[in-house]
C-alpha cells in the first residue's frame, strides 16, 4: 500500500500519528468549540491540534472526556509559546498544559517558532518526554538551518516540523531536509486559510473538475500524497465530513501531481496576511 493510503504514519520514535486531523488556530473556547469537537471526533477524527497561545485547551480537554472515544485512541496536540521558553519555565508550562487539558500525557508537544531560549524549552520537551508528560517532540516553523543548530544542541531528532504548506507554498527545499532525517512535515495553513490565490487556481479548479471533487479534497489528497499531516479548520460539519473523505478506492492517486507541483510558487498565506495587518 502507498503511503498516502495509509490513515497513519510512523513517526521517527517509533509512535504513530494520524494524517488527518482537525486544528483549532483562533476558535474561542465554550459550549459551540466542545460540540464542534465531539462532533469531530464521532465522524472518525483522531488528530486534534491546539497550542497554549489558542486559549482553548480547557475546552478541548472537557470535549475528550465528555466524548466517549478512548484517550489512547486520540492523537493531541498542543504547543509552547514563546513566553514560556527556558528549561524551568517550559517545564511549568508543559505541567499548565497538561492540568488545563486535564489529561496526564499529550501526544506531541511543539515548539512554536524559533526564538529566545528555544534549546532550553527543547531540552525540558526532552525532559518531559522521559517522565511519560509527552509521547513525541518537535517543532514549528523551523528552517533547515534552525533545525540543525536544534539538532546540534539537543538529543532527540524532533518527530515533526509544523510549517506552512500548500500548494502555493510547497516547501522544497525544507522538505528535503527532513526527509533525511526521518522528521514528517504536518501543514499548516493546508487550505490557505481559505485564500482567494488557492480558490481561484485555475490548475486546482480543473483536477477537481475533472475527478468530480471538491477544491479542498484535491488540495489535502495532494498534501497526503506528498507525505504530509494535514489539520484543516472548520466549522462546518459538512466542510469537516468532506475533509476526512480523502481515502475511496478509485481516488485517482497522482496522475495530477506533476501539474501541482509546476505551480509552486512560494507565496505564503501567512506573511501575506502579517503584511495587511
Ligand atoms: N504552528 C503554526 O505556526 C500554525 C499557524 C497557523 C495555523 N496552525 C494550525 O493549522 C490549522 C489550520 O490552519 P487554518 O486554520 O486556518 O487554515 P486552513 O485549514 O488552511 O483554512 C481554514 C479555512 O478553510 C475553510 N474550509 C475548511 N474546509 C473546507 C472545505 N471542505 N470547503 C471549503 N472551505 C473549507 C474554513 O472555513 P469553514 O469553517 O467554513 O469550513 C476556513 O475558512 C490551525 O487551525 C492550527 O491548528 C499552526
Amino acid at each position: 500500500m502507498e503511503q498516502h493510503e495509509t490513515k497513519t504514519l510512523r513517526l521517527n520514535d517509533g509512535n504513530s500519528m494520524p494524517r488527518i486531523g482537525m486544528g483549532f488556530y483562533q476558535v474561542p473556547e465554550g459550549e459551540d468549540f466542545e460540540t464542534s469537537l465531539k462532533t469531530g471526533l464521532q465522524m472518525g477524527y483522531r488528530l486534534i491540534d491546539t497550542a497554549a497561545a489558542y486559549q482553548n485547551e480547557r475546552s478541548i480537554g472537557k470535549a475528550i472526556h465528555e466524548s466517549g472515544v478512548k484517550r489512547e485512541e486520540i492523537f493531541l496536540t498542543t504547543k509552547l509559546w514563546v513566553q514560556d521558553y527556558g528549561f524551568e519555565n517550559a517545564k511549568r508550562s508543559i505541567d499548565g498544559a497538561l492540568k488545563r487539558l486535564g489529561l496526564e500525557y499529550v501526544d506531541l508537544l511543539l515548539l512554536y517558532r524559533p526564538a529566545g531560549d528555544a534549546i532550553g524549552a527543547y531540552r525540558a520537551l526532552e525532559a518531559a518526554k522521559k517522565e511519560g508528560k509527552i509521547r513525541s517532540i518537535g517543532v514549528c516553523n523551523h528552517t533547515t538551518p534552525q533545525l540543525t543548530a536544534l539538532m546540534r544542541e539537543t538529543s532527540v531528532v524532533p518527530a515533526v516540523n509544523q510549517v506552512e504548506c500548500h500548494p502555493l507554498q510547497q516547501q522544497l527545499k525544507l522538505r528535503r531536509e527532513l526527509e533525511r532525517h526521518g522528521i514528517v512535515l504536518e501543514s499548516w495553513f493546508p487550505l490557505g486559510h481559505g485564500s482567494k490565490r488557492l480558490r481561484l487556481n485555475e490548475t486546482l479548479g480543473a483536477i477537481a473538475e475533472k475527478h468530480g471533487k471538491s477544491l479542498s479534497q484535491v488540495i489535502l489528497r495532494w498534501h497526503l500524497q506528498e507525505g504530509f499531516v494535514v489539520i484543516p479548520k472548520s466549522s462546518n460539519p459538512g466542510h469537516m465530513r468532506e475533509n476526512l473523505d480523502l481515502f475511496p478506492s478509485g481516488f485517482p492517486t497522482g496522475t495530477w501531481r506533476p501539474s501541482v507541483r509546476c505551480m509552486r510558487t512560494g507565496i505564503s498565506e501567512g506573511i501575506q496576511r502579517t503584511r495587511k495587518k
